[in-house]
Formats: C-alpha cells, structure tokens, sequence
C-alpha cells in the first residue's frame, strides 16, 4: 500500500466557490489569485479547472505565469508584484501578461522598453497598506504617464489592496475605498480593481470592474462572522499506520513532550511538518480519526503525528483520517498553530500526492 497520506482537491468546489465569488458582484470580473500554486492546491489543475469561467488568473511573478502559459492556459494573467527586471517586459508582451506597475522603477523601465506589442498594465496605489505602490501625490503622474506610453494598451486599471478587509470593525477599509475612488475620478479613470475575497464578501463599495478573490476561491471564508455556502477544496487526509497502548506515566514522541495521564491509545498518523502539517501546533489540536475529533499529543515530527484516541472505539489499522477540510477547517489548524488558514494551505509542499477530483 502506498503511503495513505495525499490532499484530495475538489474541482468542481472550486469551480462552485467561483461561481458565489461572482454572485456577489454580477456585473463586474473575477480575476481569480491562483498564486503561490494556487495557495498549495496545484496552480496548472486549477487554472483549467476554471478556465471556462475566469477571464483571467492573477499570480506574483512571472515564473508563475510562465508555468500556466506552457500547461496551455491562454487567459491574460496578471503578475501582481509587476516585473523585476526588464527583460521580462518582452516576454509579457509576447505571452500576454498584464503587469501591475507599483513604483518608479517599474515605471521606467516600461516607458523605456523596446516591446514587440503593447501591454495592459495595471497602476497600483498605496491606499494605506503601504507595501506596494505608489503615494497617492505620485499616482496622478504615473496614471498619465502610462496613458501616454505607446507601450501600453488603452485599458489602464487603478488598483490597491486592503490591509484590513476581514476587520469589520476597523476604518481602514473604507478609508482606502474612498481615497481610491477620489483619485480615479480626479485622473479621469473608470476601470479599478480593490477587493480580494474580504472586500468582495464584506464591503460592497470596494466590489469594481475587476475583483480578486484567492482565499474564497477556495473555500474558506476570511470573515469569521460572516457565511456564505463556500465549499472547502482542500482535504488532507491520511490514515492510522501504527497503534499501541502506553501506561499512565508514559511519555510519547520526541523529548517525550507528553505524557499519558491513564493507560492510553496512540495511533500514529503518517503526516508531518515534512507534509505541510504545522509543527508548531499545540498539543491538543484536534485530528478526525474514523469520522470523531480526537487530541493530537507530542511533537509533529517531520514524518509522522501521535493522537490520543483512547476515547475513541474501534480505531484499527488504516482508520481514516482527515488533517483539514470538511470538519477540520485550516482556519482551526492556523488557530492552533499560531498561525492562519492560508499559511496552512499555501505551505502544502510538493511532496504530498495531489489527487484531483471533479
Ligand atoms: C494583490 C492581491 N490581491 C488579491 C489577493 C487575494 O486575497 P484573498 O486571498 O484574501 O482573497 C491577494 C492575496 O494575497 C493579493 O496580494
């Protein structure tokens, strides 16, 4: 038997969260996040799987755009952080890559460059994140410039990026709504991108011409308080490899770092932080072992995992398990860990057997 642990990717949720992603805002487009591989589920099976919806994916760089162009993909993709080096530039004239421009480098090197056509590129503004793009006082100059520019196409997109969407308490996200929408009208501008999944879901006046969701593609809701009937893509499962009891006193795993109160049944998963499984989760983080919760105990190890199913009946060899996805939701797993849902997903190394279904 092969090693039973492998993330099982539902396409057709995926292809199901798209379709409530675009409920949501109608009349505008989706430009689905597939980077990072598409936040661990495979970025090529993805991509196809939402090629007959999705207009356009957006991923960071161009390598990842490159990976989609050879699988077959022929959407326009956007590279969100723009090029580093001008070479790029003729490559994503000639593959059809949008770029976002977000500083004075990018820019020049744009306005500069020799291309073979022209391109659509989308000018970023730093609304309040202040990571990426330009000041508000510079994005007037740079709209204009890029509006003059034989090397790029007429369809110029303003866009920005929240920092706190999924806080429905905070002011920031309107704040950054409105500073946008001021300087679109004042550089004459009329087709924006602001909302990722958080904007989409939670804060209609952020919902443009252009949204982008990544997280709610998915499957998981950023917003805790807030549901809609989005379907998990993602399950990791595995199943028990190794059983035995152990006396109250009996420490388990490396360094011993549990230890058994009462006579105990330990099974042993074949999962580890070598497998994407966080290892800084805390004891106690819940494991579904033949369909019940039960404790995981011990450190993660690269390879493998202890749970304490003593309180759970009938767990033999090749119970199933399941790590994250319908019960377990990665959000739980990112709380656990000290960490968050996307973190989780998007650490899914290359070593776990994806198997695509849907
Ligand atoms: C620029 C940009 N837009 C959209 C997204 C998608 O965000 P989310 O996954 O929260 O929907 C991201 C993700 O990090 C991003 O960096």
């Amino acid at each position: 038997m092969a090693r039973p642990t492998k993330a099982i990717i539902n396409l057709a949720a995926l292809r199901h969260n798209f379709d409530v992603a675009q409920s949501l805002a109608p009349e505008s487009k989706l430009i689905p996040v597939i980077k990072a591989n598409a936040y661990g589920h495979g970025a090529v099976p993805c991509a196809k799987a939402l090629s007959r919806q999705a207009p356009a994916f957006a991923v960071a760089c161009i390598e990842e755009a490159d990976e989609l162009r050879k699988a077959g993909i022929t959407q326009t993709i956007l590279l969100l952080e723009g090029v580093f080096e001008a070479k790029e530039l003729s490559v994503a004239a000639s593959q059809n890559y949008s770029i976002v421009v977000e500083n004075q480098q990018q820019l020049t090197m744009l306005l500069d460059a020799e291309l073979p056509s022209a391109l659509i590129a989308w000018l970023k503004v730093d609304s309040g994140m202040h990571r990426l793009g330009f000041s508000p006082e510079q994005a007037s100059a740079a709209w204009h410039a890029l509006e003059e520019s034989p090397n790029v196409v007429d369809e110029l997109v303003l866009m920005s990026h929240f920092s706190s969407a999924e806080d429905l308490d905070s002011p920031a996200t309107g704040q950054q709504v409105k500073l946008v929408k001021a300087l679109a009208s004042e550089i004459g501008c009329k087709t924006m991108s602001l909302a990722n999944s958080a904007g989409l879901i939670a804060w209609p006046e952020s919902r443009c011409a252009w949204n982008r969701p990544g997280y709610m593609i998915y499957g998981r809701n950023p917003l805790a308080r807030n549901s809609l009937e989005l379907k998990p893509v993602m399950q990791f499962v595995s199943k028990v490899c190794s059983i035995r009891t152990i006396n109250a006193g009996d420490s388990v795993g490396y360094n011993g770092a549990w230890t058994a109160k009462r006579e105990s049944t330990i099974a042993t998963i074949p999962v580890g932080y070598g497998d994407g499984y966080p290892r800084t989760v805390k004891g106690g983080t819940p494991v579904l072992v033949n369909g019940e919760r039960a404790p995981l105990v011990g450190t993660v190890s690269m390879d493998m995992i202890l749970v304490d199913t003593t309180d759970i009946v009938d767990v033999e060899m090749g119970a199933e398990v399941e790590l994250w996805g319908e019960h377990i939701t990665v959000d739980e797993l990112g709380e656990y860990s000290n960490s968050s849902g996307y973190e989780v997903l998007t650490r899914m190394p290359a070593r776990v057997l994806r198997e695509y279904q849907g």
